[in-house]
């Protein structure tokens, strides 16, 4: 559970945890990733909770993230990709790529990429293991090819419909390549658009 550290990826992490699942909740911060970790075991009563620090907006570590959970976890059920962040100021990370770009659509794509074999082990046909993208509709999006770190004409709303098309494009390119191999896929892969969402207090949340 990427960004299971805040927000809808928490919320989701929370669910997850008090209906059993053993858990992995990836962010940035130690600290605050930490913090979760005890809160979501605290609030479902479920101790397989565990947190790994990794930067989403840099492949070396999202590599070094797939790597790490593949040779733990070489069965997987879920893989959900919930972290994310709109930098409205052209950023470019070390590794040479526009921070927008990396953190919220190269990652995810490397990272499943990565965790593939282990969700095809784990799911069957029937019960298929998932990748669930939390996102928002690419609409009107557009992959800049010729440049895409923006670096001439960069503006918050170009790099928004960018990310969110590029996950789009790689969700339905994904599933169509499952859905080839298989008529009754081992993996699902599908894209959840929470809407506009504020923070509400565990007390009042409900889960189904
Ligand atoms: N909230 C909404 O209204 C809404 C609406 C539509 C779509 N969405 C989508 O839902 C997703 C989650 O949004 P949210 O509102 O839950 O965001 P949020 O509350 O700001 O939480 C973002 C999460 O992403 C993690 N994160 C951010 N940058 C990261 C990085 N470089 N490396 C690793 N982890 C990183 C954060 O962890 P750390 O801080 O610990 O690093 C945190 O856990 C986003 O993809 C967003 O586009 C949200």
């Amino acid at each position: 559970m990427t960004g299971g550290t805040d927000g809808v990826g928490k919320e989701i992490a929370r669910a997850m945890a008090r209906r059993g699942a053993r858990l992995i909740i990836v962010g940035r911060d130690a600290e605050k990733g930490a913090r979760a970790q005890q809160e979501i075991r605290a609030f479902s009563g479920n101790k397989d909770v565990d947190f790994v620090q990794a930067d989403l907006s840099l492949m070396r570590q999202t590599r070094r993230l797939g790597d790490e959970v593949a040779k733990g976890w070489p069965a997987m059920h879920y893989l959900v990709h919930s972290a994310g962040v709109v930098r409205g100021r052209h950023l470019v990370t070390a590794e040479g790529i526009e921070s927008n770009f990396a953190t919220n659509y190269l990652s995810r794509f490397m990272l499943t990429v990565r965790l593939l074999p282990a969700l095809q082990a784990a799911g069957q046909p029937g019960k298929p293991a998932r990748i669930v993208m939390v996102a928002h509709p690419g609409f009107e999006g557009t992959i800049h090819y010729d440049d895409v770190n923006l670096t001439t004409n960069f503006a918050m709303i170009r790099a928004f419909k960018q990310f969110h098309y590029a996950n789009d494009v790689f969700a339905v390119e994904l599933a169509r390549r499952l859905t080839v191999s298989a008529q009754r896929p081992s993996v699902t892969i599908s894209c959840l658009h929470p809407g506009p969402t504020k923070r509400i207090s565990t007390a009042k949340c409900r889960y189904g």
